[in-house]
Order: structure tokens, then C-alpha cells, then sequence
């Protein structure tokens, strides 16, 4: 007899995971394959953090630590903040999370009952979404497109029908990689605070901006619960390691959860993170390679038929309008990986309504496979 599988597991895969996989299975049969599929740095976590994580496995016990994380890295979280925003957060708000996966994970469960409504844009990343499917909370789509940047609006949360519950917004976002100004945020945090609304705001891809500033929530009360992590601008992705600057009512709640659900985040990723906050100009150089690729990509794709764009103010994706080229991008990006060794991921990902119209392709890879990317997209296309 079949046994029982919860509803809840019943969540989609994740396209990016899966084409990466694909892409992976041709790899290994010998063929050259770039990866424009999946979203993290090809670049190693700096010198420091590995000489730390050296040390620390020489010299350290490495048990578990406070659940919120090692107090020298909430300290240096908060200065973080003091140095890039020119504010002060109290530590005590700092938590250390694995990965901004496990912030996410704590923040819905510490501030949403099953049964409450989060609003979130899509496109948008589709782990908050399977997240909140998972944990019994309904997301609330909000369409957003060129109009508003593939941004959400103060507008569209007031033409919501019925009670709102939490809001997630994240700037620049994936996979649109555009932004809000500091004023749009600023808009959307009023109209939280005003509406009882909780306000996650997801800012993971921070340090990865090439046009216009990044505002961070944190700038602009302690309303909001802000989330970040060192898996994309410091190159520490398999770390696991992320964090929240969290209102004062969740900090015990979620103190509670960390304790029971993880008891602590991974030890050797918390003491070689201390290294990575004074390796800027390391990071730095990574970022101006990526603007290199997109600057690549965006004169190169146009020639080969992709060429509409959402706005790409940061992060590393190009999310394109490919309605002109297919309706069905699931297929296109398995046809693109079998034709070419090019790895996308379908904007089903992102968009379950629109996706199949849009493909995202990462570039936080290296130039050379860019410039190869392009090359092969253009003889495919032409
Ligand atoms: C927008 C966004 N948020 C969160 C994550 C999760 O990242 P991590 O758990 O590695 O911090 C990702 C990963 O790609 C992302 O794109």
C-alpha cells in the first residue's frame, strides 16, 4: 500500500535545479556546456575567509554556537550596516541564518499563521513562493511587468481583494535584476507600516549594482525584516550562511525556532565569514566582471534575436522576452541545451502565469563563456 506524501511536499521543482542537472548529464558525456542556468558566483570565497576556515579547523571544536549566530559575526554584520548604509543596528537584531534559505523559513513561520496572505511580484524568485505553499500561507501574486520596472507598487497592493498579511520585495530582484529607487521602497515600507502589513525584504543581491543605489529596509525603521546573505556578492554560496535584521517582537520567536529547527548555523562558515568584510576590493573586481558580462550579453544577444530586457540595475541575470522566438521556453531552453550546450532556465521558474514567454539567462560566470554563449546563440538563431 502506497504510504502518504503531504500535500505540502507537493510544491514545483525548481527549473534552474533541474536544467542544471540536464546541463550537468552533457557535461559529464564530454560536452562543453556554459552554464547561463544558475544563479551563483564561479568565483571562490576570497583568500582570507579560506585562511580562516584553516585556522578555525585547526585551532577549533567546532560544536554548535548560539542559535542567532556567533556574537563577533552579529558584530560585524551591524558594522557592515554602519559602513555601507551609514546606520546603526543593534546587533542584538543580527541573526546568522544558513543561508537566506533558512532566514526565509524562520521569518514566515515566526510571523504568519497557516492560512495568511503574503503578496509578492512575480516574476519573482519561486523558492519564496514554494516556501509559503509549504508552510500553509497563500502568496499573492502581484503582476508586475515593464510598466513598473518588474516592481511591485503601493497601487497594486491597494487593488488587492481581501486581507493582506506580509509583503516580500527584493531589489535589485532576480530574475528581473532591476530595482526599486529608495523612494519606492520607501513608499512600499510606509504603506506596510500604515497596514499592519509585515515587510520582508530580500536583499541578497546588495553589492551587485551597476545602475542607481541599492536602499536597504533596514534605513528606514525597524519595521521590517530584512534578509541577506554571503552567497552572492561575498562568493561564499555553499557556505550556507546568510542573515536577518529582524524587528524586536520576532527576536524571541525566532530565537525559539532557530534553537528547534537548527539548533545553530554551521560553525566553520561563521568563523571564516568574520574574514570576508575586509575583502571589498576582491568583491569588487567580481562585480566589475559581471557588469563586463552584461554589458557582453547586452550588445551580443540583441544580434541573435533576444531584445527585450527587463531593466538589469544588479544582480546577474537577464530576464528576456523571448514571445517573439517561442511560447513554450521550457521547451525552447531544452532545445537551446540539446542545439547549442547553452544552459537557461525558463521563466516558468519565476512566473507561473507569464513564464513561458520570458528566459533567464545568469552571467555570473566567466567572459569567455559570455562571448562563447552569444556566438553559438547567434548561429542557432540565425
Ligand atoms: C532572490 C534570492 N533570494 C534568496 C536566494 C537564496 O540564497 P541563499 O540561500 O544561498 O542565501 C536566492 C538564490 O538564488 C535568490 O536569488
Amino acid at each position: 500500500m502506497a504510504l502518504k506524501i503531504a500535500r505540502r511536499a507537493a510544491i514545483p521543482p525548481f527549473f534552474a535545479m533541474e536544467v542544471l542537472a540536464a546541463a550537468n548529464v552533457r557535461e559529464t558525456a564530454g560536452e562543453r556546456v556554459l552554464h547561463l542556468e544558475i544563479g551563483q558566483p564561479d568565483s571562490a570565497a576570497p583568500a582570507p575567509v579560506l585562511e580562516a576556515a584553516a585556522r578555525a579547523l585547526k585551532s577549533h571544536r567546532l560544536g554548535y554556537t548560539e542559535a542567532l549566530g556567533i556574537k563577533p559575526l552579529r558584530e560585524a554584520i551591524a558594522a557592515h550596516y554602519r559602513l555601507t548604509y551609514a546606520i546603526a543596528v543593534d546587533p542584538a537584531r543580527v541573526v546568522v541564518t544558513t543561508g537566506s534559505s533558512g532566514a526565509f523559513l524562520l521569518a514566515f513561520l515566526a510571523a504568519f499563521e497557516p492560512g495568511d496572505r503574503v503578496a509578492l511580484a512575480a516574476p519573482g524568485y519561486p523558492a519564496y513562493r514554494n516556501i509559503l505553499v509549504a508552510l500553509g500561507l497563500e502568496p499573492v501574486d502581484l503582476l508586475c511587468g515593464p510598466e513598473t520596472r518588474f516592481q511591485p507598487t503601493p497601487a497594486m497592493l491597494e487593488a488587492v481583494e481581501g486581507r493582506l498579511d506580509g509583503l516580500i520585495v527584493a531589489s535589485p530582484s532576480n530574475p528581473a535584476g532591476s530595482m526599486l529607487s529608495p523612494t519606492d521602497l520607501a513608499l512600499l515600507a510606509g504603506y506596510c507600516a500604515r497596514r499592519g502589513v509585515r515587510l520582508i525584504s530580500d536583499e541578497i543581491y546588495h553589492g551587485i549594482v551597476y545602475d542607481g543605489l541599492a536602499a536597504s529596509a533596514a534605513t528606514m525603521g525597524e519595521g521590517a525584516i530584512v534578509v541577506n546573505s554571503f552567497s552572492k556578492y561575498f562568493s561564499m554560496t555553499g557556505w550556507r550562511l546568510g542573515w536577518m535584521i529582524l524587528p524586536p517582537d520576532l527576536l524571541r520567536p525566532v530565537e525559539c525556532l532557530a534553537q528547534n529547527l537548527f539548533i545553530s548555523p554551521p560553525t566553520l562558515p561563521q568563523l571564516a565569514a568574520l574574514a570576508v568584510f575586509d575583502c571589498k576590493a576582491e568583491l569588487d573586481g567580481h562585480v566589475r566582471r559581471y557588469r563586463q558580462n552584461r554589458d557582453l550579453l547586452l550588445a551580443e544577444l540583441p544580434k541573435a534575436g533576444f531584445t527585450r530586457f527587463a531593466p538589469p540595475d544588479g544582480a546577474f541575470y537577464l530576464y528576456a522576452d523571448v514571445s517573439q522566438l517561442t511560447n513554450d521556453s521550457e521547451a525552447f531552453c531544452a532545445r537551446m541545451l540539446a542545439e547549442t550546450g547553452v544552459a537557461a532556465t525558463p521563466g516558468l521558474d519565476f512566473d507561473v502565469g507569464r513564464g513561458h514567454k520570458f528566459v533567464r539567462f545568469s552571467f555570473a560566470g566567466s567572459a569567455e563563456d559570455m562571448a562563447e554563449a552569444a556566438r553559438r546563440l547567434r548561429t542557432w538563431l540565425a
